[in-house]
């Protein structure tokens, strides 16, 4: 993708209109926002190559940190390569289908080749079956349920086109209930890890690639067949650090203008760390929220931890 492209999608985003709060439209049973819903089947019909890379995500478990981890493995640690577009062009958002002009996930993967690395936030029985039956590699990043739900709070905040997210405490139950963006967490999470070994999928978490990045990006690496000398892989980890990413316009979103992401509220580049839902939740608040998970997490030994 060229620097002209990549200039006239952050214009085609400063011009772009309609840009309200979506609201959410359930697709078999999931909330989906309703640009996502009103274009459900074509984008269902999306048909991925076997070349193509699927990394998917619960919202706000550290998507753009991995596909930043992604891109940089298969262009070889090379930053200037990977500083040739925003994360958000590099990588299509598969079901993203925001109104005109900005381009949908599905026009900007009609304009690339395979291989394709592709985001996707779609719980993994709502996934276009092609990935499926053509062996597509997926990573799948899972965040502690406490974190991610305090990340999206804010992400909810800051970004204007998502749902209201209403004050923090009915915010806990809108989570609990699964009723955000994408649904349920416990459903998510629980999907692609019930599929892991079967569908090729990789499973990472956010705590664990906090706690050794390098350990985690050599994963990853593995993952992709790649085999890179360690001071590339050294690089790689500096360069997905918290700091180096929050610092790079073409990973921390911020070419997205205020009327869609307003950083005066948040920004995206939050804090990036393990265990701030303590800020967030009340004694009361961290008990409630925890008896109901044990009850909807139990039997299934997935290894969540709030802190590290
Ligand atoms: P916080 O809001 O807790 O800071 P996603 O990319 O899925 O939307 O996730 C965004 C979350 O991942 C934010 O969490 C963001 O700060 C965090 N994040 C992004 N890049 C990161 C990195 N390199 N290291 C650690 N956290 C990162």
């Amino acid at each position: 993708m060229s620097g002209e492209e990549s200039i006239s999608y952050t214009e085609s985003i400063h011009r772009a209109k309609n840009i309200y709060r979506f609201p959410l439209i359930p697709v078999r049973g999931i909330p989906l926002m309703s640009h996502i819903a009103n274009n459900w089947d074509e984008i269902c019909a999306f048909q991925p190559h076997p070349s193509d890379l699927l990394i998917a995500t619960y919202p706000k478990a550290g998507t753009t940190w991995t596909q930043e981890i992604v891109d940089l493995l298969l262009h070889n640690g090379d930053a200037d390569v990977c500083r040739r577009a925003p994360t958000v062009q590099r990588v299509p958002f598969l079901e993203i289908f925001a109104p005109q002009p900005i381009p949908s996930g599905l026009e900007l993967l009609s304009k690339m080749d395979p291989p394709r690395v592709i985001k996707t936030h779609l719980p993994i029985q709502l996934v276009p079956k092609g990935f499926w039956e053509n062996k597509c590699k997926t990573i799948y990043v899972a965040r502690n349920a406490k974190d991610n739900m305090v990340s999206y709070f804010h992400f909810d905040r800051m970004n204007q086109t998502q749902p209201e997210p209403g004050p923090w405490d009915g915010y806990i139950h809108k989570f609990m209930k699964g009723e955000l963006g994408w649904g349920s967490w416990y459903d998510h999470v629980k999907g692609y890890w019930k599929e892991r070994q079967t569908r090729n999928i990789l499973y990472l978490f956010y705590e664990d690639m906090k706690e050794n990045p390098r350990r985690e990006v050599e994963r990853v690496m593995r993952h992709l067949d790649l085999l890179l000398p360690d001071d590339v892989i050294s690089r790689i980890v500096e360069l997905t650090s918290f700091q180096v990413m929050k610092e790079n316009p073409m990973a921390n979103y911020t070419f997205i203008p205020k009327p869609i992401f307003d950083f005066s509220i948040s920004p995206f580049m939050r804090k990036g760390v393990v265990g701030d839902w303590s800020n967030h939740f009340t004694a009361e608040q961290s008990k409630m929220f925890d008896e109901d998970y044990e009850r909807k997490m139990e039997g299934w030994n997935i290894p969540f931890r709030t802190q590290i």
